[in-house]
């Protein structure tokens, strides 16, 4: 039998990226930096992120009567709740979800069950908001631990953005050139918060994710000379440069320097300018740990997630969003050898349901998403028992205002078809 990551943690904490994550969430919610995990080292921009609140009974309750809590609250509810589950949830909590995908998967997974009234997102707070955005007005979106934000996400703040937009504006004009095409557009990842959104909304920008990025970019280069791409630097990098732009026209921005830390003919010659955000889960695979794989298991596929460094997807035999990933293992055959570079728990999970290909994560370390981990069963059953003695608890409500321009940007990548 497969063990579960929280298993493997509380099992041996000593194997996993921080001994701390064996205790329940609430231990660390408070905590003023993301807490255990892989994005431990990542500051924590409050009020983005608020921390969880759980009461002490819930923390105190047996595992058996949290799940029982959790089915009752499921039958009683019936269609009018809908849980979503992300790739990266822990089995514990996945076990539930009506649909299992990813973010954006999921966000359109709302749109099939109008009649829910209530929508438990168990994810992280930007899967939650854009869910709220494309929800039904009469649908309500909850996010179990309201501490479960994404610092990738978080490392762009709309002040920030918006900053670095009017510098560049001062340097490119507004005027567009002789095919009509913009001097520069926003693209923001769908790891951004609904502000950003908007932001690209209000700008003639627009969202992408790591499943349509290359399609995005192309839209966004039928229509402007350049693209400002943020949060994440590394999916920006390796999109661009799979599409034939040289480095040298990817340069990375960085808003508190002078002049954004790059020359102005730098600038002035940029195809993408990157902002500097990353994930943190994503940025510890290597280029050695693929060498180590291959050296291990000859013939060992390597697939990885393109928020990873650029030198890992080069060294990579692919590169895709999780749902690629799971595609790929859905595509292989019996006794294949995969690695891995995504989060624990999809690889974890993808290992399971195969159980005669070996399947493995590349980073020999046990180190969840330390953000998307805060989605305890407990917390489950308390936004659960809200709803059904109709208290709603922990919702997601993302501004009318924000929520327009946001979707605006949404609806153009839904429209961005690929050539
Ligand atoms: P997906 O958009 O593939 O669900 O990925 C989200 C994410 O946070 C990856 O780290
Ligand atoms: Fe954010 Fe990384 Fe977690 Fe994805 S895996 S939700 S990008 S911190």
């Amino acid at each position: 039998m497969t063990l579960s990551v929280t298993d493997r943690i509380e099992g041996s904490p000593s194997q996993s990226c921080d001994v701390e994550l064996a205790k329940g969430p609430w231990e660390f919610d408070a905590m003023p930096g993301y807490g255990p995990g892989a994005s431990s080292s990542d500051a924590n921009p409050l009020p983005v992120v608020r921390p969880g609140q759980l009461p002490a009974a819930y923390q105190r309750m047996s595992d058996e009567e949290l799940h029982a809590r959790i089915r009752s609250a499921k039958a009683t509810l019936g269609d009018k709740l809908v849980i979503l589950g992300h790739f990266y949830q822990r089995d514990e909590v996945v076990q539930y979800a009506d649909f299992v995908g990813d973010s954006f998967q999921l966000a359109n997974a709302a749109l099939t069950r109008p009649e829910a009234e209530s929508i438990v997102f168990c994810g992280v707070h930007f899967m939650a908001e854009t869910a709220d955005i494309l929800a039904g007005t009469e649908q309500r979106v909850i996010l179990p631990n309201l501490a479960a934000g994404c610092s990738m996400a978080d490392m762009a703040d709309e002040d920030a953005v918006e900053t670095a937009w009017e510098e560049l504006v001062e340097l490119y004009g507004t005027e567009p050139d002789a095919e009509g095409r913009m001097p520069l557009m926003p693209v923001t990842y769908m790891n951004s918060s609904a502000a950003l959104k908007a932001f690209c909304g209000r700008h003639g920008g627009i969202v992408c994710t790591s499943s349509n990025a290359a399609t995005v970019l192309e839209w966004a280069f039928e229509r402007a000379q350049r693209v400002l791409f943020f949060p994440d630097q590394h999916l920006g990098r390796n999109t661009a440069s799979a599409m034939g732009i040289p480095l040298e026209q990817i340069p990375m921005i960085n808003v508190h320097k002078p002049g954004l830390g790059q020359t102005e003919e730098t600038l002035r010659d940029a195809k993408v300018l990157l902002w500097h955000g990353f994930c943190s889960v994503h940025k510890r695979f290597t280029v050695e740990q693929i060498e180590q794989a291959r050296a291990q298991y000859e013939g060992c596929k390597v697939i990885v997630h393109p928020e990873c460094p650029k030198p890992v997807v080069d060294a990579a035999d692919a590169a895709g969003s999780t749902d690629a990933i799971r595609t790929f293992v859905e595509a292989s055959e019996p006794g294949d050898v995969i690695a891995i570079g995504t989060e624990i728990n999809l690889v974890n999970r993808l290992a399971a349901q195969y159980p005669d290909r070996t399947i493995f994560c590349l980073d020999p370390v046990v180190c969840p998403c330390s953000t998307m981990y805060r989605i305890h069963p407990g917390y489950l059953a308390w936004v659960l028992d809200g709803l059904v003695d109709g208290e709603v608890r922990n919702q997601i409500s993302v501004d009318e205002d924000v929520a327009r321009d946001a979707k605006v940007a949404l609806e153009r990548m839904l429209a961005a078809k690929p050539r």
